[in-house]
């Protein structure tokens, strides 16, 4: 890295309708919110303006534009980005030739109605039109005019555009955009559209390219993974390639949607040493009732069963899920269910949420009849209970040596590092000589429900 700045890749592309003086080169700033997609999008849109001669820049101050690719799932996240842009109002009063677009999938869901909302902000751009950025840059600067681009795609998956990648070690490859599942709480079907698959052929060899950049691990990337499909191949199939072609670098996968989760893709899974034994598999509640209100398409039958079948394939491997707390009509008896699940499957870890509902969406049409405060005791219950379960899962690691890869210093001291086992569990060992890209033997000495603290095994 220099300069604060990202290299950029490949060679920037002349357009005779961009003036080179005055945008060719310009500094692009982008903070991400929100899921796994946004960040790869971010690397997208860094990708595709890099083309045009845009250089990724990782501080606020010199940029040219800045970019808040935001996240509409909770209502939370969305009050993150209004007060972000109150922020940034006052940075563009000190500096008011400075862009400020509104990326992802809140531009989607507001569309114009940002601009009421927020003065401040030039461009509004849903997650596929980012085509569009170099020509809506280049008017904002030429005739001051605000843009919008907010049209969804029943094609895009940017397949051409090589993402520009901040990790050195680990990449994210999109697979497949979109969400056909339209389970009742959720936004996402709105705000990225229908389900579209990228070619597998072209995503083994962005990951042969990758590993012969020296990327040590690779996560493939869906709103609904699973479903994955392209001509001829399903999302097991894919998996399996991609493993195949790549057999020295680690393949994760996420997210897992536990009515597409096939017994293939379990077997693909078993017989390759490189690809993670590690499943993120959103159960959302413990009550087959709330499923159906929902529209999750499976039982708590069904997904123990995936469960069972999994760790009978891979005893070693990992659990982690998400769980919505309060979703309209929810009892004690089914929140008791939720949580007797949660002790029953043991996962090794979970991201737990009080139901925010979420306009133009089925459930936002029920009432919202949980109260907050109750809403919010039982997630405090949810997250309390899996706080013991990951510890006491963390417990059975002590005294075991594990094979990690190193991935950043620490956050707390530079005296030590970070890396991650094949089961995604974090590990904190002292940075001694080791760099970033090691695959290091460790011992577990001590852990929280979070973390592992390890020495390298002799
Ligand atoms: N309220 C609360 N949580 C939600 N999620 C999605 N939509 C909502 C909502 N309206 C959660 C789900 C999903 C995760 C990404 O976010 O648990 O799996
Ligand atoms: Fe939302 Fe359900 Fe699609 Fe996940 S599977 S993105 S929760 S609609």
């Amino acid at each position: 890295m220099k300069d604060n700045l990202f290299d950029i890749i490949g060679n920037p592309k002349e357009r005779s309708s961009i003036n080179p003086e005055t945008v060719n080169g310009g500094k692009i700033y982008i903070e991400t919110y929100g899921c796994q997609m946004n960040l790869s999008d971010s690397e997208i849109v860094l990708g595709l303006l890099g083309e045009y001669g845009y250089i990724a820049s990782v501080e606020i101050e010199n940029s040219d534009v800045i970019f808040l690719n935001t996240c509409s799932v909770r209502e939370n996240a969305e009050k993150k980005i209004f007060n972000r842009l109150k922020a940034l109002a006052h940075y563009k009063k000190k500096n008011p030739n400075v862009i400020i677009g509104v990326l992802g999938c809140m531009a989607e869901r507001l569309k114009d109605n940002l601009l009421n909302k927020s003065k401040i902000v030039d461009l509004i751009v849903g997650p596929d039109e980012y085509r569009k950025l170099p020509a809506l840059i280049e008017n904002v600067i030429e005739t001051g005019e605000k843009g919008i681009a907010v049209k969804l795609s029943k094609a895009e998956t940017y397949d051409d555009i090589i993402p520009i990648r901040k990790n050195s070690i680990t990449a994210w490859i999109s697979v497949m955009r979109g969400c056909n599942k339209f389970c009742t709480y959720c936004i996402v079907p709105y705000t990225r559209g229908r389900e579209r698959s990228r070619k597998a052929k072209k995503i083994v060899n962005e990951a042969i390219s990758l590993n012969r950049e020296g990327i040590k691990e690779i996560t493939l990337l869906g709103q609904n993974v699973n479903s994955y499909r392209d001509a001829e191949n399903d999302f097991p199939d894919l998996l399996g390639m991609v493993a195949d072609a790549v057999p020295d670098m680690r393949i994760r996968y996420v997210t897992s949607h536990p009515y597409d989760l096939s017994d293939k893709l379990l077997e693909t899974m078993a017989v390759r040493k490189n690809i993670c034994k590690y499943i993120h598999l959103p159960v959302q509640s413990g009550s087959d009732r709330i499923l159906k209100l929902m529209n999750r398409e499976y039982s708590i039958e069904k997904y123990t069963g995936i469960v069972e079948k999994a760790r009978k394939l891979m005893p070693e491997i990992a659990f982690s899920t998400d769980i919505i707390t309060g979703f309209p009509t929810e009892t004690e008896d089914d929140h008791k269910m939720t949580l007797d699940l949660i002790k029953n499957i043991k996962f090794d870890g979970a991201f737990m949420f009080a139901y925010s509902p979420r306009e133009n969406t089925k459930a936002f049409k029920m009432d919202d009849d949980v109260t907050s405060a109750i809403k919010h005791r039982r997630l405090e219950e949810i997250i309390e209970t899996q706080k013991k379960i990951s510890l006491e899962i963390n417990k059975l690691n002590i005294n075991k040596t594990m094979q990690i890869l190193i991935e950043t210093l620490s956050k707390k001291s530079p005296e030590f590092i970070m890396g991650r086992t094949d089961c995604n569990k974090t590990v904190i060992i002292p940075k001694s000589n080791h760099k970033i890209g090691d695959y290091v033997n460790v011992l577990i000495e001590r852990v929280n429900s979070a973390t592992l603290f390890a020495k390298e095994a002799i």
